[in-house]
């Protein structure tokens, strides 16, 4: 097709050039200029810098230049252990659709492999999670694409946004998996790989507009525009949010264990009165804590800063004392290399700079120490107040389990957190959020929460399906919350517990309120496992194998089974104790036992909610 300018906003001499230029253009010139000019009037259109850019006014007088339509389709997959990923997805989502595309978000679960031939654009959301793991929800597709089945990918165009915490040694890895496997498969990146540490919603929002631009990109070739919106939406179903936490007063807080115990369990009991916040069993409370106000003081100390000094803490110019922010805005007591290089710059140390050099040592020196530690070894500070707080991380909210039911106890929510105390290189070490919730709060204090809602560690819909769950230690607390959401609703399915503990007579947490659903029915079966009453140490693993035929048989007849506490050993050894009875009861292989494992995983028949 000939291409003439004409009765164009062009003057004579620019369309003179366009006439020149457009019969000299191949195809795919013709695409590439197209998709530029689109791509920077929707970038122009996003940042506000430009007022209403993409979407054409009056007919276009320069002829069609692309035949070929490209989809608008896309399809976001995301592998969420504890719902951030899986929020930012349907955000994203959301987004996509108020552009003009047709969106489909899925669990990386519910999507059938086979499909991805079919996709066109694909926006991968994942977390990274045990050592450099993918999420639970994320694994058999994981294992599909690194496997010798993965399609070949030419035609498919596609992004990653991982999600991690820079304080761990494999960070973003997951994401970064499925970044390189997708390039390797021959995809084509409609937008590089942003990798989030805890404080995710600006590079997140950052990395969706870049993927908007390349959608908008191609987009332009076909047939339909891409209708301009001015910010990234970030919707959310109540006022109250992550971004916006509600202060949440503490009704109750008391100790579970008995005197002389090794631990301290918390129950914390907050009320919701007001918040319009909502949850279900399976779902967990994002706390804000404030760090030690000892810590702190001893901190400002060796820096040499005035504590009551106003410093900037954000990018919008807010102001608060050097005091005040080290208190509630920013982490102070985990160290990582990226920090400690940071600090080099004021510190100014030989042997600090000699640290840096050796990855090993680097490992080695982080482990167990904070920002105290680092001024102290290798201080003075060369900077200003603001020059500290401009290299530390914003203060991460915790998660904890809720460990009860909103039918149960209307607009309240409970916790059970164990109050984490060591002594590392010579001090006493507090974990930032357990002690204040163990030693600082008081009933009629408040606390900046949020509902973090996890699809992945649900009750199953049917109140008839038998459930099987495992948790040790302050993994008991969704449990708790689990059976009395099934005795509000008067479900028939049987139910079966496992705890474990250090000590029978200081250490078994709710014992009484067990023991009553145990007599009631509504707790069919309770195995416990005390670790040290006895010479030889038995753990929850211990009574499942105990008890191997009948789990096997619960199993048969289609029973959840959920594990919640420790991830680094305990879930582990249960994943590894569920395999051997499922390859001893059900007379399997390994490789057997594996796949009906993960078949009930896929059914969301064996969901974790570990840490
Ligand atoms: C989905 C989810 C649900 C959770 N639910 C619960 C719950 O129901 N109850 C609960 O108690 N916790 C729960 N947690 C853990 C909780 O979020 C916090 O991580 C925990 O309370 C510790 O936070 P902290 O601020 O007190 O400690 P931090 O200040 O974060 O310190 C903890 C860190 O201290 C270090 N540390 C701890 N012990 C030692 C040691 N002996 N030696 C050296 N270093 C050590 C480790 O690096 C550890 O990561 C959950 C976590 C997740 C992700
Ligand atoms: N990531 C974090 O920041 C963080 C913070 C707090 C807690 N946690 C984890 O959360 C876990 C929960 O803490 P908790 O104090 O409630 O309970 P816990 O330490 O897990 O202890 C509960 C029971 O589990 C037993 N246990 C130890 N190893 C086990 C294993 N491999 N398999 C099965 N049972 C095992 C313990 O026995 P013994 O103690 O006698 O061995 C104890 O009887 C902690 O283990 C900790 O790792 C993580
Ligand atoms: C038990 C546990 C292990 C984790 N391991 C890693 C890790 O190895 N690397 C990393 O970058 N982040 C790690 N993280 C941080 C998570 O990726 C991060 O919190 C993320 O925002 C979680 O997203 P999700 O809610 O979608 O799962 C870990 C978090 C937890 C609770």
């Amino acid at each position: 097709m000939q291409l003439q300018v004409m009765n164009s906003p062009f003057n004579q001499e620019q369309a003179d050039l366009l006439n020149r230029l457009l019969p000299t253009l191949t195809e795919s010139q013709k695409v590439w200029l197209t998709g530029y000019l689109a791509a920077s009037q929707s970038i122009a259109a996003t940042t506000g810098t430009e007022q209403q850019l993409v979407a054409p006014t009056a007919a276009p007088s320069v002829a069609p230049v692309v035949e070929q339509t490209i989809s608008k389709e896309v399809t976001i997959l995301y592998g969420s252990q504890t719902g951030n990923a899986q929020g930012l997805a349907e955000n994203a989502g959301k987004t996509l659709e108020g552009r003009g595309f047709d969106v489909t978000v899925a669990s990386m679960n519910d999507f059938k492999p086979n499909n991805l031939k079919k996709l066109h654009n694909l926006l991968i959301v994942v977390s990274t999670h045990g050592e450099g793991d993918p999420p639970d929800n994320a694994l058999s597709f994981h294992e599909f694409l690194h496997g010798r089945r993965a399609p070949k990918l030419e035609n498919l165009r596609y992004s990653v946004l991982s999600l991690g915490d820079s304080s761990y040694e494999f960070f973003c890895q997951t994401g970064k998996e499925f970044d390189q496997k997708l390039e390797e498969l021959g995809g084509t990146r409609l937008n590089d790989r942003v990798d989030c540490d805890l404080d995710f919603d600006e590079p997140a929002a950052e990395w969706l507009e870049g993927v908007i631009a390349g959608l908008s990109q191609a987009q332009a070739g076909g047939t339909e525009a891409v209708l301009p919106t001015t910010a990234v939406a970030q919707e959310t179903d109540t006022v109250y949010s992550r971004t916006n936490p509600f202060r949440a007063e503490v009704l109750e807080n008391i100790n579970l264990n008995g005197r002389g115990s090794n631990k301290e369990t918390r129950h914390l009991e907050l009320s919701l009165e007001g918040s319009g916040l909502t949850f279900e069993p399976g779902d967990s409370l994002g706390v804000y804590p404030e760090n030690d106000p000892t810590l702190v003081d001893r901190l400002i100390n060796e820096l040499n800063l005035n504590p009551t000094e106003e410093v900037q803490i954000n990018k919008q110019g807010e102001s608060r004392s050097v005091k005040e922010a080290l208190t509630t805005n920013f982490e102070i007591t985990v160290l990582t290399k990226a920090l400690l290089e940071k600090a080099s710059a004021f510190l100014k140390n030989n042997d600090l700079k000699e640290l840096l050099a050796n990855d090993e040592k680097v490992k080695e020196y982080i482990d167990g120490r904070d920002m105290l530690d680092l001024v102290s070894d290798f201080g003075p500070w060369n900077g200003s107040a603001q020059d500290f707080i401009s290299i530390l991380r914003k203060l991460p909210s915790r998660l904890y389990s809720i460990a009860s039911s909103l039918s149960a106890n209307e607009e309240e929510v409970h916790l059970t957190i164990g109050a984490v105390r060591y002594e590392a290189h010579g001090r006493e070490r507090n974990g930032v959020c357990s002690i204040l919730c163990a030693d600082r709060l008081q009933p009629g204090d408040t606390l900046p929460v949020y509902i973090q809602h996890n699809q992945n560690f649900k009750l199953p819909e049917n109140p008839d399906t038998p459930i099987i769950m495992v948790g040790p230690g302050t993994g008991i607390a969704p449990f708790r919350s689990f059976i009395q959401e099934r005795e509000e609703q008067g479900a028939e399915g049987k139910s079966w517990l496992f705890f474990g503990d250090q000590h029978f007579v200081t250490d078994f947490l709710y014992q009484t309120e067990w023991q009553n659903w145990l007599k009631d029915g509504v707790l069919t079966r309770m195995d416990v496992a005390f670790s040290r009453d006895t010479d030889e140490k038995v753990y929850v693993q211990n009574r499942m194998l105990e008890n191997s035929k009948e789990l096997f048989e619960w199993l048969q007849e289609g029973a959840a089974f959920y594990i919640c506490g420790d991830e680094k050993k305990m879930a582990h050894d249960v994943h590894n104790t569920l395999l051997d009875i499922i390859e001893k009861e059900g007379g399997m292989s390994r490789e057997d036992a594996e796949k009906y494992l993960s078949d009930m995983q896929q059914q969301k028949r064996y969901q974790r909610d570990v840490y």
